[in-house]
């Protein structure tokens, strides 16, 4: 028999018919007579429940249907009595596909700390809260692409390994295939790279950015979306060193076309994620109340679909930094000496705290600060009049801080060059960015979207960990 899917099954108006579900078993309870399996197969979140009369199995088959083993089963599509559902089955074959030993299956049907299911990972797909993250990934993933290409957008594969450092920052993962014990030097003793795979140094992207630059001074409209990788120690529930980023760049937006995409992206995703995951929505927002219920009354988040349609409903804040510093240095937190990095100086870089103070204190909606200072930011944004500050955007969320990073890029040759020298960026790295400037050069903008940063939005999950399957951080790359 075909197999029908339990999301279809829980939609039809078509009983009395046999039908085939496969799965794994969430729980099996019930009396002498009677067993209830809660059956799942990841195409929803909810059950199905397969009903047994037990009089009519195998006993010892029955005892191998435990929590965690993955059955076939053939019976019949019912009207369901109970409470809490609509169809259920009546089973008249059950097979057993992969039993899963009670005694040493780590995941029962009780509630289990994400902190252990981060140790179990190649398991933990199974839970509902993985099962309803994975969903909505998948759900954001196809939203980001149809909201491009609903605005005739290209999407471009940048490549992943390079030779050059995108943001500038040296938080590179190294590619090599030297022998790192015995690597072939140069006359100086220093590693001979030519001897390489690729005959220069390289490295893991930190961003597509510059080749997506070179794609859209052709094409006009493109955007990336890849992962990319960051060689940096943060151990924050924010920073993954492998993480995706979609990357969008446009030729001819300034700064505030850029911001106008950034927030229509934003809303068209959250809008997306509202429309069309509704019961993944409905039960990450009821695992989010139940885990803010351990938080003081003033640290608690707003529930997460009232969350969602808050950032709908405002027009985003634009403040330039300088704005910025003023108001975090006469802010009350400030004065206390609450912030763990006090405000006090023109040109410091805005950590996290400061950036939610702004979002969830000051404002209470998203904010897009403007014009940072060039020395905190890097070589390629274009570099205003004033001589000091330059054409970058974040776009700052409540519970997050930073979801976006972008900015109008430096298009004048000779500023540009000017920069790099100035950073001691390595030219010959780049000479292919630069020649762009020299032919056919225009005013063109960008930006960067943490795709987890978002994932954390919509989904409410505090730790970045928890939205990716197979997260990697400092000292951990397990799975
Ligand atoms: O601000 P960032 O570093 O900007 C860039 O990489 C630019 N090249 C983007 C562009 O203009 N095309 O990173 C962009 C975004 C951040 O705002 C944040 O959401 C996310 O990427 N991000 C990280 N997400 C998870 N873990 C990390 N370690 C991240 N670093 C940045
Ligand atoms: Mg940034």
């Amino acid at each position: 028999m075909k197999r029908t899917e339990i999301k279809s099954l829980l939609q039809t108006n078509e009983f009395n018919g046999m039908v085939n579900v496969k799965g794994w078993v969430r729980t099996k309870r019930g009396s002498k007579n009677v067993a209830f399996i809660a059956l799942n197969d990841g195409s929803t979140i909810h059950n199905v429940q397969i009903v047994v009369d037990v009089n009519q199995f195998d006993v010892k088959k029955l005892e191998k249907v435990t929590t965690g083993a993955a059955i076939s089963v053939n019976g019949q599509l019912v009207q369901s009595k109970g409470k809490g559902q609509t169809v259920e089955i009546i089973a008249e074959e059950l097979e057993m596909l992969g039993e899963a030993d009670p005694n040493k299956y780590p995941l029962q049907p009780k509630k289990h700390s994400l902190e252990f299911l981060r140790e179990i990972a190649h398991l933990r797909f199974r839970t509902n809260t993985f099962g309803a993250i994975t969903r909505l990934r998948h759900a954001m993933i196809f939203a980001v692409h149809k909201f491009f290409t609903e605005r005739g957008f290209y999407n471009i594969h940048s490549p992943i390994i390079t030779g050059s450092d995108a943001e500038g920052a040296g938080e590179m993962f190294r590619v090599s295939v030297l022998d790192p014990k015995n690597p072939p030097l140069k006359e100086d003793g220093s590693i001979d790279f030519k001897k390489d795979f690729f005959g220069k140094e390289t490295n893991l992207t930190v961003s597509g950015q510059l080749e997506a630059e070179l794609a859209a001074l052709a094409l006009s409209k493109v955007y990336t979306f890849g992962p990319t990788f960051r060689a940096e120690n943060s151990n924050t529930p924010r920073h993954l060193a492998e993480f995706w980023m979609i990357e969008p760049e446009v030729a001819f937006n300034d700064i505030h076309d850029n911001m106008d995409l950034a927030e229509e992206m934003l809303k068209y995703l959250v809008q997306y994620a509202l429309d069309n995951c509704e019961d993944d929505l409905d039960f990450l927002s009821k695992r989010q109340q139940d885990a803010e219920k351990d938080k003081k009354q003033d640290e608690r988040q707003m529930e997460l679909i009232e969350k969602l349609n808050f950032v709908l409903a405002h027009d985003f804040e634009r403040i330039t930094y300088t704005r910025a510093i003023d108001i975090l240095r006469n802010s009350k937190p400030n004065k206390k000496g609450k912030f763990v990095f006090p405000v006090k100086e023109w040109g410091m870089d805005l950590q996290s705290e400061h950036e939610r103070y702004l979002v969830e204190k000051e404002f209470k909606k998203p904010v897009i600060i403007t014009d940072y200072p060039k020395k905190i930011k890097a070589f390629y944004m274009k570099q205003n009049d004033d001589g000091n500050t330059v054409r970058g955007m974040d776009v700052l969320f409540p519970q997050i801080g930073e979801i976006i990073g972008g900015s109008q890029r430096e298009e004048v040759y000779d500023k540009l060059y000017a920069r790099i020298k100035e950073m001691n960026i390595e030219e010959k790295t780049l000479w292919w960015y630069l020649d762009t400037r020299r032919f056919g050069t225009v005013p063109h903008s960008g930006y960067g979207l943490g795709f987890e940063r978002l994932m954390i939005f919509v989904s409410g999950m505090s730790n970045i960990r928890d939205v990716i399957p197979f997260p990697r951080t400092p000292q951990n790359a397990e799975f």
